[in-house]
């Protein structure tokens, strides 16, 4: 269940903040592992912005997710670099064969894709990253694998 109390806590902390958005989501975000729903009337409530606005805001950053993740995320870049050499139509093929959309979540809850803008590592693209561990020269077979290992 969620800790509605600790969702007013981050809220009372960040309130006062000049720009207090982002990082209280970041905190939410942190505290959860995502935003909860029970956190967009406290948030919308303390910084005076509507439903709408806070949803927008959460959905145009990537970083942020309105639904608890997998055991393991899956980020696949899809800024440029990695654009230029068959990223999109290898992330797209393997969305449609695990049969999800962007921050989808195996049905076995192992791992949620994710999209991410530039890991660094453009000089080996396309590049993805796996939890905390970056992979660069990813390919249909390098995926196939890291899904794997992640127990997808
Ligand atoms: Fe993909 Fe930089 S564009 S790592």
């Amino acid at each position: 269940a969620i800790d509605v109390e600790e969702i007013t806590r981050i809220v009372d902390a960040h309130s006062a903040l000049e720009g207090p958005l982002l990082p209280m989501l970041h905190a939410v975000q942190e505290a959860f592992g995502y935003i909860p729903a029970q956190a967009h009337g406290p948030i919308c409530e303390a910084l005076n912005i509507t439903r709408a606005e806070l949803h927008g805001v959460i959905t145009f950053y990537h970083d942020f997710r309105e639904k608890p993740a997998g055991r393991h995320v899956l980020k696949i870049c899809r800024a440029e670099a990695c654009q230029s050499v068959g990223g999109a139509n290898m992330a797209e093929a393997l969305l449609a064969k695990l049969g999800l959309d962007w921050h989808g979540t195996t049905a076995n809850g192992a791992v949620t894709i994710e999209p991410v803008y530039c890991l660094g590592l453009c000089a080996c693209a396309p590049a993805a990253m796996v939890d905390d561990r970056v992979v660069g020269r990813v390919d249909a077979a390098k995926l196939d694998r890291l899904l794997a290992e992640a127990g997808a």
